[in-house]
């Protein structure tokens, strides 16, 4: 049995054996979503080779259970690049979210936006993306599975569907492009005016690997950014992570009704 499967066994033992449908990744800020799933909560730190997740505004458990009628696993917490210098820091959750029988994840991030038109508090649903980073997690991935096709990443029906759930709550929700920059340290003014023009229109630090190991393994997947802050150099507001963990929930908000809506209606 491969690592991935002994731990969807273990996690079948205590949730119960019903696939899950759709996995969640909570980014800063917004690890209260976990709260909103009945369910049984199970620490990383008992489920051998996930991420330590120790960045402070993430809840690092695996919640398995029910949102709005449907069986989903919440990862209350990611790794990013930047902790260990893993681009692949997600691939072992990812594998068992597909193990426990998922076809889909939407990954959630807090980001910093380019946009004046999409302000602290918005959420954007990402289009597509730009890995700014030059990284990637399936570097030394040895099958010709590595060489995977990033045209449609963001899967057009998600998309569809998620947009279709902000329009019937109400919720402004436009799409955009999101750059993956390695952090920890944010970006320079001049990287921003640099990214901007590349065609970007929100920035942050985590979801493209998970983006990439997702299509990888055969996941649909989706993302949605809950902007916390204009991107360095395009306001006066002071960036930091305190402001992106004060910000996250009003964004969050607007995302847990999004997300109900969409699994309503799947
Ligand atoms: N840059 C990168 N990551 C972020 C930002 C930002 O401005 N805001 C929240 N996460």
């Amino acid at each position: 049995m491969s690592r991935s499967g002994d731990l969807a066994d273990l996690i079948r033992d205590e949730a119960g054996p019903a696939p899950v449908r759709l996995g969640l990744i909570l980014g800063s800020g917004l690890g209260h979503l976990a709260g909103a799933v009945e369910g049984v909560s199970i620490p990383y730190h008992r489920l051998p080779g996930f991420p330590h997740a120790g960045v402070s505004g993430h809840n690092p458990q695996l919640v398995i259970g029910t949102l709005e009628g449907q069986r989903v696993a919440v990862f209350g917490g990611r790794s990013h690049y930047y902790e260990q210098g893993r681009a692949d820091a997600m691939r072992l959750p990812l594998e068992v979210l597909r193990d426990l029988g998922a076809d889909r994840v939407i990954a959630t991030n807090a980001a910093g936006s380019m946009r004046p038109d999409i302000g602290p508090g918005s959420i954007m649903l990402l289009s597509d993306h730009i890995n700014f980073s030059g990284l990637n997690p399936l570097i030394g991935e040895p099958t010709d599975a590595r060489f995977v096709p990033m045209g449609a990443a963001y899967d057009p029906q998600m998309r569809q569907d998620l947009a279709a759930a902000a329009a019937a709550e109400g919720i402004a929700m436009p799409q955009g492009v999101y750059a993956w920059y390695s952090g920890p340290s944010f970006e320079t003014p001049a990287e921003i005016r640099a990214i901007r023009t590349l065609g970007a229109d929100a920035v942050g630090m985590s979801t493209v690997p998970e983006v990439i190991l997702a299509r990888f393994l055969g996941l649909r997947a989706a993302a949605i950014s809950t902007i916390t802050n204009m991107a360095a150099g395009l306001s006066d507001e002071a960036i930091s992570h305190e402001h992106t963990k004060a910000m996250a929930p009003i964004g969050a908000a607007k995302l847990e009704r999004v997300l109900r809506g969409y699994l309503r209606a799947a």
